[in-house]
């Protein structure tokens, strides 16, 4: 485990960050030099293709000790994700319980698991989802070619060690780490279990405010970027990449996490949930969730989402004359589900923190039987729901689960029976 001293951060969303952790070490007026300071070298790390509209292009300069180019070959792992090939198509409504953390040594590489994809790796949209577990921190470091990854921790504090800094976060705080950049997952507690969104699409940006103004949802001022810190270590390290969905590493002599400067704005960053501005009805019925969007991946097709991840945090409930939980519905988008902490308000058992359900393109589904009878026959008074944060990852593509998620024992085999025995209540009069 590692030291859990405060680390120092940058505030602000996709800003022109800059950050030198040597005096003078980022250079002035110029991003290549003919000889950086230091003797450090100028790499480019870009996040999108060069020539896209200003607004979407993100990029980082790096000053490191040793370009990123000097590697030997990268050698396939006998050692591949559960999950990587996708299982039968089955539409049926899907829950999991939550995997148990493993006994054996696990780094946070070993842990993953596979649950559902939208698409294969090879695809410039869509998502894949992955579940984690360690209980031992990563002696090696791993970059990610097929996506940039949203990791929502459920247990156990984490440091990701990254090329531009570190950042630690814990339950209820989000890390999101473009797409190839190097890092390092080292635990702050004993094990760690969370969710993992692979985004392949455009980056992740908080949402348009529209009609709500300038203020309000995930506020910019609240992302956290790191600022800039290296090793200088000449012994061996791995370097592992997932590369179309397979993990194939290298041995450097080197620690790769050594740049000493940076600017621009391809950044890691995290977010606390708990700082989210929740907003909802003060008169009557249940708002669609879209009003709970912390980050959005926009599709090609204008206000559908490639992926949206959605929070249910701890809110008033105060509509008068209204079916309070979420209601019965049938939906275009699909919605993959998780629990960080507590109970969600539409499931009465079942969904436990660490599991998670699924529900595709159609598929029916809605409050359970006895979540129905309760808010039927709740009085209306005020309500704070507290002490809970459920999230969706929802896509605008249909999420397949992995041949591991459909096999694994933790897949429910009773989940509709929720539904099991919904009265009849219709008599014929109003
Ligand atoms: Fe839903």
């Amino acid at each position: 485990m590692s030291s859990s001293l405060p680390l120092a951060y940058q505030s602000g969303f996709d800003n022109q960050f800059t950050s030198e952790a040597l005096p003078g070490a980022l250079p002035a007026g110029q991003n290549s030099p003919q000889r950086a300071p230091y003797g450090l070298y100028a790499e480019q790390f870009s996040g999108t293709a060069f020539t896209v509209p200003r607004a979407e292009a993100r990029r980082t300069w790096l000053y490191r000790i040793r370009p990123s180019a000097a590697h030997p070959r990268f050698q396939r792992l006998e050692r591949q994700i559960p999950g990587r090939q996708l299982g039968p198509i089955d539409p049926n409504r899907l829950r999991w319980d939550a995997h148990d953390i493993p006994t054996e040594r696990t780094d946070f590489i070993d842990g993953l698991l596979t649950i559902a994809a939208t698409a294969d790796p090879e695809q410039a949209s869509g998502v894949s989802v992955h579940i984690y577990r360690a209980n031992t921190s990563m002696q090696r470091v791993f970059f990610n070619a097929d996506g940039e990854w949203l990791i929502v921790p459920e247990q156990g504090r984490l440091r990701l060690a990254t090329e531009l800094g570190l950042l630690d976060v814990e339950p209820l705080e989000i890390a999101v780490i473009p797409r190839g950049m190097k890092f390092r997952v080292e635990l702050l507690d004993e094990s760690a279990r969370g969710y993992i969104c692979e985004n392949h699409g455009v980056a992740l940006r908080i949402p348009d405010l529209g009609p709500i103004g300038s203020n309000g949802l995930a506020n910019p001022r609240d992302f956290l970027a790191p600022v800039a810190h290296f090793e200088d270590i000449d012994t061996p390290v791995t370097l592992v990449q997932k590369f179309l969905g397979e993990l194939w590493a290298t041995e450097l002599d080197h620690s790769p996490l050594d740049v000493v400067a940076w600017h621009g704005n391809n950044v890691p960053y995290k977010y606390d949930l708990r700082l989210f501005n929740t907003i909802g009805t003060v008169s009557y019925d249940h708002p669609d969730p879209s009003i709970f969007t912390v980050l959005t991946s926009p599709s090609d097709t204008p206000g559908m989402a490639n992926v949206d991840f959605v929070i249910f945090p701890p809110r008033w409930m105060v509509a008068e004359k209204t079916f309070r939980p979420p209601w019965f519905h049938r939906n275009l988008m699909n919605e993959f589900m998780g629990l960080i902490q507590g109970a969600y308000d539409a499931k009465a058992g079942g969904f436990t923190p660490g599991g998670a359900s699924l529900h595709n393109c159609m598929s029916a589904h809605g409050p359970d039987n006895a979540s129905t009878t309760a808010a039927i026959n709740a009085e209306l008074k005020p309500h704070k729901l507290d002490h809970t944060m459920a999230f969706m990852f929802e896509t605008g593509r249909v999420l397949r689960p992995s041949r591991y998620a459909l096999e694994c024992p933790q897949l429910q085999n009773d989940y509709d029976a929720c539904w099991n025995g919904m009265a009849k209540t219709f008599n014929g009069r109003n």
